[in-house]
């Protein structure tokens, strides 16, 4: 199996400060990013499988019917693929097995702040694509994007940043990223992304909050994290999940509810936090987009969009963007 290579930082302490940073102030607010240790990557895997959480069953549409337009678009010199936030990649594993039997030339390199599934993602590949050249990076997406830069092959790049990671930025901070991410990139080079359309709000309202508490105890797992990683003493029964979608912004917004007045002692943080009665933890920004805006996103961060490809219910774009000159 290809070895997971990992920048400097280590994830304990970026999570012990952000946790310490984060529950000290007012309002409190913890970063998605943290969803994902084990027990989330897998609860992830329950969420993606919900008939609710239609994003996933979208792109897995797009990409099983316009595979061939999507390497044709993507072009034919050698290319370096390079996936944000991979996760399982069980849709992008559409596409790797379709560009295999069309002999593409390129490499797979993708990016996850969680170890425990780029291995399981790295570990099935090998097994179902023993041709795949495979180069994974265990990391934050700019901390990894710099050392993709650092180490630059001049092979020309496609990134793919799909399902739902980019709503995981307010639009503000996604403009941000996407600069960020340019620098890291060069003319010409080619950006893949998947963007949730606006719909109708009940639909968007229920991907987020199932009947059967699946979302709810994803989210609710970040506390069982920081119990577990951090000496945390939360009782996660005294917490609930709470979404929120707003059509007007297009944010769908996940909170942590404290249900009474607690104080919560994290050891190795040496912190007590205190929680008013039904105060609560910002958890999860999930933006959804416009075409206006999707196209508005391109334009102001430097790329022209090359093609759209939208699936047949029309929910989820995936939208292919080429950095300008
Ligand atoms: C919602 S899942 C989506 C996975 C995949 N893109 C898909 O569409 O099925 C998000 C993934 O991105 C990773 N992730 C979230 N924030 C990240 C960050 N800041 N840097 C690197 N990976 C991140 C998580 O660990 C998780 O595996």
């Amino acid at each position: 199996m290809n070895s997971i290579s990992s920048p400097v930082i280590t994830e304990t302490s970026t999570f012990a400060i952000d946790v310490e940073e984060g529950l000290s102030k007012y309002p409190k607010q913890l970063s998605s990013k943290y969803f994902y240790d084990a027990a989330g990557d897998q609860l992830f895997q329950d969420i993606m499988a919900m008939p609710e959480y239609y994003l996933t069953n979208c792109e897995y549409d797009i990409f099983t019917q316009q595979k061939a337009a999507i390497l044709e678009a993507f072009g034919e010199a050698p290319f370096e693929l390079i996936e944000l936030g991979a996760g399982d990649g069980t849709k992008t594993k559409i596409l790797l097995d379709y560009f295999l039997q069309q002999e593409a030339d390129f490499t797979y390199r993708p990016i996850d702040i969680s170890g425990n599934v780029l291995t399981q993602l790295t570990a099935a590949c090998a097994e179902q694509f023993p041709k795949l050249k495979v180069d994974p990076v265990k990391g934050d997406y700019t901390e990894a994007l710099a050392q993709i830069k650092q180490e630059d092959n001049h092979r020309r790049k496609v990134v793919l940043f799909l399902g739902g990671n980019i709503g995981n930025f307010p639009l503000p901070n996604a403009k941000v990223f996407i600069k960020e991410l340019a620098i890291c990139l060069s003319a010409g080079d080619l950006l893949l992304t998947g963007f949730d359309l606006k719909k109708d709000p009940k639909i968007v309202q229920l991907a987020y909050d199932d009947p059967a508490g699946i979302t709810a105890a994803f989210n609710l797992n970040l506390l069982t994290r920081i119990n577990k990683e951090l000496g945390g003493a939360f009782d996660v029964d005294k917490f609930m999940h709470w979404e929120t979608y707003n059509p007007l912004s297009g944010e769908a917004r996940s909170y942590i509810v404290s249900k009474e007045e607690q104080l919560v002692q994290i050891e190795q943080l040496q912190l007590s936090v205190h929680f008013e009665a039904w105060e609560a933890i910002a958890v999860e920004v999930s933006a959804k987009y416009s075409e206006r805006d999707i196209i508005e996103l391109a334009e102001e961060t430097g790329f022209t969009v090359n093609q759209n490809f939208v699936d047949p219910k029309a929910y989820f774009m995936d939208s292919l963007w080429e950095l300008k000159v």
